[in-house]
C-alpha cells in the first residue's frame, strides 16, 4: 500500500519515452497460447497487469520468460486445465484466455470477472459470440463453463463496439473452420496490434482498421518474433500532462495516427505542439488554454481512458468546458477528489459534468480510484501548490511503467513511500 507524495507547482520539462502499450500486450500474451512453439515480444510494460497474466499463462504449462521489456513464451509443454481462480479474480483482461483454451482445449471455466469502479462491466457479448460460433455455455452464478469441440465461422456483431469483446472473437475465429465477419468490430491500435500479430504468425485476418473484420480460419500459427506498438494512451497522458502544467516536453512513442481526436482537442485548446516524427511530439508551453468540450467515442473517437487526464487540462483552461462520458457509467469519480483541490467542477448525472477553469490547484491528500483516474491526480498534484499525497498508487503501477522515474526526470517533484515508513 504505497503512496505517492508529490510537491507543486512545477513545469514538467524534458523527453519522455512511452512504454509497450497494455492494451496490446494482454491480448497477444493470450492470444501467443495458440502459437506453436516459441514466441518472443518485444517492449511489452513491466506492469502489474501483464506480471499477472504471465503468472496465469505460465501456470497453464507455458515456459516463459520475462526481462528488459521482452516476453518469450514456449507452448510445447501447455497442459490441458482451467486456469486458476486465485490468480485470475485479480485481473480482469483475464476474460481474454477464454477463446485461446476454448480453442486450445475445446473447454473452460472461468470466474465471473468482477465488475469495478468504472462500471458493472459485464461480458454477455463475448458469452453471445462464443455461442454464435457453437460454444456451450454453463452460467455456474460464480464462473462461466463453455465447451465447443470446433468453434465455427460465423457472422457476428460485437455490441457496443467491445474492445476485449472483438478481441476474443479475433482469437477463437482465427483457428476455426470457416469465415467468421466481425461487424460493429472496435478498431482500437491494440486491437490492429493483435490483428498483425496473429497476422505475422500465419493467420488470414482483412479489414484491420476499420469496423467490419473478416477472418478467414487457418489450421495452425506458428511461433514468431513481434515488437507491439507503444501505449495509446499513456502517450495521450504524458501530452496532456505536458500541456496543463504549460511544460516543454519531447514525448517518444506519441503516434500521430493514433491521436486524430485528441490533437483536434489540443488545437482547439490552443495547445501548441510540433511533431518530430510520425511517433514523436513536442509539446510547447501555451499561456492561455481554452476550454474544450470532450464527449468520449469507441475509436477513432476521444478515448474514454483519457477522459479524466484530459478534465485536469480543463482546470487550467479559460471558461466551461464540457466532459460526455458515453461508454461508461462510472468513469467520473475522480472529480470530486479534483474539487478537494480547488477545481470548479459540477458532476451533473453519471456521464456528464463540467468543469469552470482556470483555478489554481491546492495540494491535499488523495485516492486514486481507477488506473486513468489516478494518473489524473498525479497530473493534478504536479501543478498544485503545496504537497499531495496520493493513495492507492498500486492501481497506477497496474497500467504505467515506472510512472513516478518518468515524471522525475521531467523535473517532478514526486516520491514513492511504503505507509509503514509513514506510519
Ligand atoms: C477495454 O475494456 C480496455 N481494457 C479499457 O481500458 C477501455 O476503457 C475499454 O476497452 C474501452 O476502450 C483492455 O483493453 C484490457 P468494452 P473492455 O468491452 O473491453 C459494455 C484501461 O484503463 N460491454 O469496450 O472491458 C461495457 O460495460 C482500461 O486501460 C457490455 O455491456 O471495454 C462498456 O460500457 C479501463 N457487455 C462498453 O461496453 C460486454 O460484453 C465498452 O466496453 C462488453 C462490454
Amino acid at each position: 500500500m504505497d503512496q505517492l507524495v508529490i510537491k507543486g507547482p512545477t513545469k514538467l520539462n524534458g523527453q519522455v519515452k512511452i512504454s509497450g502499450s497494455k492494451n496490446a500486450a494482454l491480448p497477444i500474451i493470450a492470444a501467443s497460447i495458440l502459437l506453436n512453439g516459441k514466441t518472443t515480444i518485444k517492449n511489452i510494460p513491466e506492469i502489474k497487469d501483464v506480471i499477472s497474466l504471465i503468472k496465469i499463462v505460465e501456470d497453464l504449462g507455458a515456459k516463459c520468460s520475462f526481462k528488459n521489456n521482452i516476453f518469450k513464451i514456449d507452448t510445447s509443454k501447455l497442459k490441458n486445465k482451467n486456469p486458476d481462480p486465485e490468480l485470475i479474480k485479480h485481473l480482469r483482461a483475464s476474460i481474454l484466455l477464454i477463446a485461446p483454451l476454448l480453442v486450445k482445449n475445446g473447454e473452460v471455466r472461468i470466474p465471473h470477472p468482477g465488475g469495478c469502479l468504472i462500471g458493472a462491466r459485464p461480458i454477455d457479448v463475448h458469452l453471445e459470440a462464443f455461442k454464435r460460433m457453437g460454444a456451450k455455455i454453463k452460467n455456474g452464478g460464480k464462473d462461466y463453463y463453455l465447451k465447443a469441440d470446433k468453434l465455427s465461422g460465423v457472422n457476428v456483431t460485437t455490441d457496443f463496439f467491445s474492445v476485449t469483446g472483438t478481441e476474443n472473437v479475433i482469437i477463437a475465429a482465427v483457428l476455426s473452420k470457416g469465415q467468421t465477419k466481425i461487424s460493429l468490430a472496435a478498431a482500437e491500435p491494440h486491437v490492429q496490434d493483435l490483428c498483425n500479430f496473429l497476422n505475422k504468425a500465419g493467420a488470414k485476418i482483412k479489414g484491420i482498421g476499420t469496423h467490419n473484420i473478416i477472418i478467414d480460419g487457418v489450421n495452425k500459427l506458428s511461433g514468431i518474433e513481434y515488437e507491439i506498438i507503444p501505449d495509446q494512451i499513456e502517450s495521450g497522458t504524458f501530452a496532456i500532462a505536458a500541456a496543463a502544467t504549460k511544460g516543454r516536453v519531447e514525448i517518444d512513442g506519441f503516434v500521430k495516427a493514433h491521436h486524430e481526436s485528441l490533437l483536434s482537442k489540443f488545437d482547439r485548446a490552443n495547445i501548441k505542439y510540433e511533431f518530430l516524427s510520425d511517433h514523436k511530439i513536442k509539446i510547447l508551453p501555451t499561456n492561455h488554454i481554452k476550454a474544450i468540450r470532450i464527449r468520449t467515442e469507441v475509436y477513432p473517437g476521444f478515448p474514454t481512458d483519457l477522459q479524466a487526464p484530459i478534465a485536469v487540462l480543463a482546470t487550467q483552461a479559460s471558461g466551461t468546458s464540457e466532459i460526455y462520458e458515453t461508454i461508461f457509467e462510472g468513469r467520473l469519480g475522480y472529480i470530486n477528489e479534483l474539487s478537494k483541490m480547488g477545481a470548479n467542477c459540477v458532476v451533473r448525472d453519471a456521464h456528464q459534468a463540467s468543469i469552470t477553469g482556470s483555478t489554481p490547484l491546492y495540494g491535499t491528500r488523495i485516492t486514486s480510484f481507477d488506473l486513468r483516474a489516478g494518473a489524473t491526480l498525479v497530473i493534478a498534484a504536479i501543478i498544485a501548490t503545496g504537497e499531495s499525497r496520493l493513495d492507492q498508487i498500486e492501481i497506477i503501477d497496474r497500467g504505467y511503467e515506472r510512472i513516478e522515474e518518468k515524471l522525475k526526470k521531467l523535473g517532478a517533484n514526486i516520491r514513492r513511500v511504503s505507509l509503514k515508513e509513514v506510519e
